[in-house]
């Protein structure tokens, strides 16, 4: 059974959702998919009170993010939708990503993102699907999310209504050659890369430059501190 979580930057069933359900309705063999809209499922910003590096379970708003990372934790595949906005990400799920800043390397990153795979897809009405998907991917590689799968496109239209035939026709079939490569169910490498960087995040919470002893004891906890590394005990 592969477990699919859908994390859509926005409450509405637009362009951006439609390419990320053709992705998912393309997959192949027995699937379970959760949905998650935002602001809808996650309403709010980040304080900066820094009450999570002691304790993420006293972040005001623990019960809302826990409600959707522990699905998102759980899944195999991750799908990220998200409309360019002003050449980023929507704010919503920029609100996401800074909430959840405790999964970075940094700081107490999950061993359960080592071997999971992940879509983040952004439309924009021109050019700039990119530059949305970046900031996303960026955090997914500081989660430890080996594969990450980028797609972008320029959709012409403030809608999925006003998306052409031919568009939609593109968009299906790009969709239905990913499907079918995520339908094999690969075992996904980690890079060097994040190698090197989760590394520097062990030697710095060994020199205690982390944020702090809870920080560090949950590093020790883990192995971390020592030659153990996530992608390893898998
Ligand atoms: C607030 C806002 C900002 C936008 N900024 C851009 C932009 O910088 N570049 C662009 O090409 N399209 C921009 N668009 C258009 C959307 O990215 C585009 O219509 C997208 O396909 C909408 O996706 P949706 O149907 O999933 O909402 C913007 C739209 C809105 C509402």
């Amino acid at each position: 059974m592969m477990k699919i979580v859908m994390i859509n930057g926005q409450n509405h069933r637009g362009s951006t959702y439609h390419v990320g359900r053709i992705l998912i309705d393309e997959i192949t063999g027995d699937k379970a998919v959760t949905e998650f809209f935002l602001p809808r499922d996650l309403n709010h910003f980040c304080l900066g009170c820094y009450t999570c590096i002691d304790d993420e379970t006293r972040c005001p708003y623990y019960e809302e993010k826990h409600a959707i990372m522990q699905v998102v934790e759980a899944a195999d595949l991750l799908v990220f939708t998200t409309p360019n906005y002003c050449l980023a990400p929507s704010a919503s799920l920029k609100a996401f990503i800074d909430l959840t800043f405790t999964y970075w390397f940094p700081h107490k990153p999950r061993r359960c993102m080592f071997d999971k795979k992940a879509v983040v897809i952004s439309t924009a009405a021109g050019a700039g699907a990119g530059s949305a998907i970046k900031t996303v991917a960026r955090t997914l590689i500081y989660w430890g999310v080996p594969s990450i799968t980028k797609y972008g496109i320029a959709v012409k239209a403030m809608n999925w209504q006003g998306v052409s035939d031919k568009k939609k026709a593109k968009i299906t079939r790009d969709m239905n050659r990913l499907a079918k490569s995520l339908s094999q169910r690969t075992i996904p490498r980690v890079s060097l890369r994040t190698r090197f960087l989760f590394n520097m995040c062990a030697k710095m919470q060994k020199g205690n430059m982390g944020s702090g002893p809870a920080e560090k004891q949950y590093w020790e906890d883990q192995g971390w501190l020592g030659n153990e590394r996530p992608w390893k005990t898998k």
